[in-house]
């Protein structure tokens, strides 16, 4: 369930919360339609947008959907702030809460940066993109995307194909689509890039998912119903040259595209570098485009569910901290527990035998 007025990953939102978003999402997209673009909902209702990374479709999605629904919206840039002079994002966040946001929408390089956040203010936070660790509002417009080409989430053959260990979508797609019935993933990536502990770890060994790990496009392409390409995350990469080796790693082009079903949908967060030839984007089953446009309606749909929660529930409840423990260290460079001054290190044990113990933050080994 979605309890607090924050959205940091999808892993708490059950199957009905995720209907009922999608529902909210298709009628927010025939008001639209119908010319409709002033809405009542956020009137009065201040939402800071406030990143530390460059974006297109998130930040405009979010700005529009909140302008739509009546809200005060502020950009905050990292590098025209004055976190360009060396503030901590714990700072920052105070010094929104002391203003009274009722939302701020963080995208960050390190991973857990959102959670800290949403420990530290009043305002819901929703996570636009933390490091490679999620992405959930992406994961809404890919689950709209996906529900409209394929009729239901069922039994489908799941590919994600490029950057596995940095691709923060990818992460959030699979903990999302792991709860509905019949589903199965086939991971395509070269070794370095392989899908991250944290995700094998939540989804795989947890619960028990099916899923294959390939190498090689071509051989997967006839059995895929959906087939998720993703970019290279070059700004992800410590040694330049390992980026370059493998920025060109998978290329879906028009003579790929005849090896898969006539009914396969391929979806792509965008941007793209390389990964997607322009020729593919006039074939029907490029939905990408349409996906970058869903992820307008489903944040409408979404800031009016945690508006709603907000109304329900005017106090934010404390994130449970029940059974962490302090005495490790996260080694993770891309955590915020790196960056942030004092911050105590927490880590929850998620096998006892193993004495496997994780960041709270970035979710990786301690
Ligand atoms: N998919 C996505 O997050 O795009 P932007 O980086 O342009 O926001």
């Amino acid at each position: 369930m979605i309890k607090r007025k924050d959205l940091l990953g999808l892993v708490d939102a059950s199957a009905e919360e995720i209907c009922e978003i999608l529902d909210t999402a298709a009628n927010m997209k025939r008001l639209l339609r119908q010319g409709i673009k002033k809405l009542p909902h956020l009137e009065g209702c201040t939402a800071t947008i406030l990143f530390y990374e460059n974006s297109t479709r998130t930040r405009t999605s979010f700005e529009l959907a909140a302008k739509y629904m009546g809200a005060t919206t502020i950009n905050i840039a990292a590098s025209s702030s004055s976190v360009a002079k060396g503030e901590t994002l714990i700072d920052t966040g105070k010094t929104l809460d002391a203003m009274k946001n009722d939302f701020i929408i963080i995208r960050h390089p390190m991973g857990g940066a959102p959670y800290l956040l949403a420990r530290t203010v009043k305002a819901g936070v929703i996570n636009a993109g933390d490091g490679g660790h999620y992405h959930p509002t992406q994961t809404l417009a890919d689950l709209m995307t996906i529900h409209r080409h394929k009729s239901s989430f069922e039994n489908l053959t799941v590919a994600l194909c490029g950057d596995l260990k940095y691709g923060r979508t990818v992460h959030s797609l699979i903990e999302a689509m792991s709860r509905y019935k019949g589903i199965q993933f086939v991971l395509i990536s070269p070794e370095e890039l392989k899908i991250p502990g944290f995700i094998r770890y939540n989804v795989f060994e947890n619960q028990g998912i099916p899923y294959t790990e390939v190498s090689s496009l071509e051989e997967a392409m006839p059995k895929l119903d959906v087939l998720y390409m993703t970019r290279i995350q070059r700004e992800r990469f410590d040694d330049p040259w390992e980026y370059e080796r493998l920025k060109d790693s998978y290329v879906l082009d028009t003579e790929k595209m005849k090896l898969a079903k006539g009914k396969m949908c391929v979806l792509h967060p965008l941007p793209r570098v390389n990964e997607i030839s322009v020729k593919v984007d006039d074939d029907p089953r490029a939905a990408y485009f349409r996906q970058a446009l869903n992820g307008k309606y489903m944040r409408m749909a979404l800031i009016l569910k945690l508006l709603d929660e907000a109304a329900r529930n005017p106090a934010k409840e404390a994130i449970d901290t029940t059974g962490l423990e302090y005495d490790r260290v996260c080694r993770n460079p891309k955590c915020i527990t790196q960056t942030e001054q004092e911050l105590p290190q927490l880590f929850r044990c998620t096998d006892k035998a193993a004495d496997i113990h994780r960041c709270i933050y970035c979710e990786q080994r301690a």
